[in-house]
């Protein structure tokens, strides 16, 4: 479990690839997958990649994830500016959670600069496009001390 993070993907983002490449880049999430993975094996790591359209369905997985991963990356998608129910269960699983962007959310319209995921995460990566997900991996391998 020490050496075990999930990497959990939210809404729209299944559509990677073909949704607006101009904004988040050429890559799919198949493609994310893939190098995360070869990063996880580099680490000597487990990563549990997943991705939902559904806000309940990230609840439920973020509470499963207790006694299971010992950190969790996130990227909530639009749920980010909208969920205190996503913030609410960050709150309430003590696992750390690194918040992670495509896009750089701050250089975006408004209503993206608001994270609800921020105050409770123990950081946020975003900008980086897919390069982010291995950096985050990176990331909270520091933070919990497995780096
Ligand atoms: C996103 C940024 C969000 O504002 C947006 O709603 C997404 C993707 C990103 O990875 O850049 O769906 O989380």
């Amino acid at each position: 479990m020490t050496r075990s993070i999930l990497i959990l993907n939210g809404p729209n983002l299944n559509l990677l690839g073909t949704r607006q490449p101009e904004v988040y880049g050429p890559t799919t999430l198949a493609d994310i997958e893939a190098l995360c993975q070869a990063k996880a094996a580099a680490l000597g790591i487990h990563v549990d990649f997943r991705q939902s359209n559904h806000e309940g369905v990230l609840v439920d997985t973020l509470h499963d994830a207790r006694g299971k991963f010992s950190g969790i990356i996130l990227n909530a998608g639009a749920y980010t500016h909208t969920s205190v129910a996503l913030m609410d269960a960050i709150s309430s699983i003590m696992v750390p959670v690194v918040e992670l962007h495509l896009s750089n959310i701050h250089a975006r319209e408004e209503f993206r600069k608001k994270s609800y995921i921020a105050p409770v995460a123990v950081g946020q990566i975003c900008g980086f496009g897919a390069a982010g997900y291995p950096l985050a991996i990176e990331a909270i391998m520091a933070y919990i001390g497995e780096g």
